[in-house]
């Protein structure tokens, strides 16, 4: 028996490229691990009326921790467009299956690193390394919404001012999943060396539920006095990031900001090709490249594979596979320093093989 159950999720797109190219370094670097592979992803959706159909949930179930490759998702109305005719009109509505996952297993740390690697030639500055803890099931994710006021709404102090033809979407922080994420932050930089932790924010306007969420990480702050603390509003904080992101060290942020404030991030260490996500929950997490499944680039060798490996890598870290973790990093940045393999991203004409075979030969 192995000792590690990976649930194996490449999804569509590009998925299917770059889970491939993670699974040649998983090899090389010999973790002992047994890989089940599950469906997920668009192809599920046209055919079934669900991206994340149940048998996946329960692998997910059944494993250690997940690798997931991406999947195409479409705004609602594209999305019912392509469903299989059979299936129309039978009130299936198209949702994120990361989403949807994220919250069904509790997976409430989203981390992003955004580690600049010297030698990238997409790097906006060769001294940026910051992480992002995004919290990652609640706030506008929490997905309740509404096509016009529910008459039991009607009688809520202000609704009187909401016309009629008003959509509505639930902002939905809690003190738990607030106090959860500013305190996996707090323990991230601790156990890291990691100085300060910014909180981002809009509670000068959203006062009720940025103000909770603001509060809640400050009161957390305060049973770690080794670590600065400072807060930021969301808009100002896009800004500085740009001006100076060498000041950040561990960022915390609600789910939408941190949606938004990770983007910026990874595009300042090298944009799609180099953003990594683990999605962590108390017992679980899945891990995957940060970008989307690029259709029209599904299947042509192209995708930079790095986002995967460096997911790959952290699921070494996860796992306690530290060593491991710490060579394949070693033989990444090592690849990047060089220069000599480079993807369209990155300005050369290496393909997703190439590029792997190079990090692979470094291991
Ligand atoms: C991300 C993505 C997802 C999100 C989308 C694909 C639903 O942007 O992982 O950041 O909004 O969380
Ligand atoms: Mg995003």
């Amino acid at each position: 028996m192995a000792k590690y159950r990976v649930a194996w999720l490449p999804g569509d797109g590009v998925g299917p490229d770059v889970l491939a190219a993670a699974r040649v370094v998983l090899d090389r670097i010999g973790l002992d691990a047994e890989y089940l592979p599950g469906d997920v992803g668009w192809e599920f959706w046209r055919r079934e009326g669900d991206a994340l159909p149940a048998r996946t949930i329960e692998l997910l179930g059944n494993t250690d921790c997940a690798l997931f490759g991406a999947v195409t998702s479409k705004t609602k109305s594209a999305a019912e467009e392509e469903l299989d005719p059979r299936l129309q009109g039978k009130g299936f509505s198209y949702r994120s299956p990361l989403v949807r996952v994220r919250q069904l297993l509790d997976l409430f740390v989203c981390l992003r690193p955004c580690k600049a690697f010297p030698g990238n030639p997409l790097n906006y500055r060769d001294d940026t390394d910051l992480v992002v803890f995004r919290e990652n099931t609640e706030d506008l994710y929490a997905g309740i919404e509404f096509n016009g006021v529910p008459e039991e709404m009607k009688l809520l102090p202000g609704m009187d001012r909401v016309p009629p033809d008003a959509a509505i979407s639930l902002k939905i922080n809690t003190r738990g999943g607030s106090k959860r994420i500013a305190r996996a932050a707090f323990e991230y930089a601790r156990k890291h060396g990691r100085r300060r932790v910014t909180c981002v924010h809009k509670a000068n306007v959203v006062r009720v539920s940025d103000g909770l969420f603001l509060d809640t990480v400050h009161q957390v702050a305060h049973e770690y006095p080794d670590i600065a603390f400072d807060n930021a509003a969301v808009d100002a904080m896009c800004m500085s990031m740009i001006r100076h992101p060498q000041n950040y060290d561990v960022i915390v942020a609600p789910n939408l900001y941190g949606d938004i404030v990770s983007d910026l991030a990874t595009q300042l260490v090298g944009g799609l090709g180099f953003g990594c996500t683990g999605n962590i929950g108390k017992h679980y997490a899945l891990f995957e490249p940060s970008h989307g499944s690029a259709p029209k680039y599904a299947g042509q060798n192209k995708a930079n594979p790095i986002a995967a490996i460096l997911a790959v890598r952290m699921m070494l870290e996860w796992l306690g596979e530290t060593d491991k973790a710490a060579r394949l990093e070693a033989a990444v940045a090592d690849t990047i320093h060089e220069g000599q393999v480079r993807t369209h991203d990155m300005g050369g004409s290496a393909t997703t093989q190439e590029m792997t075979q190079a990090i692979v030969a470094r291991l």
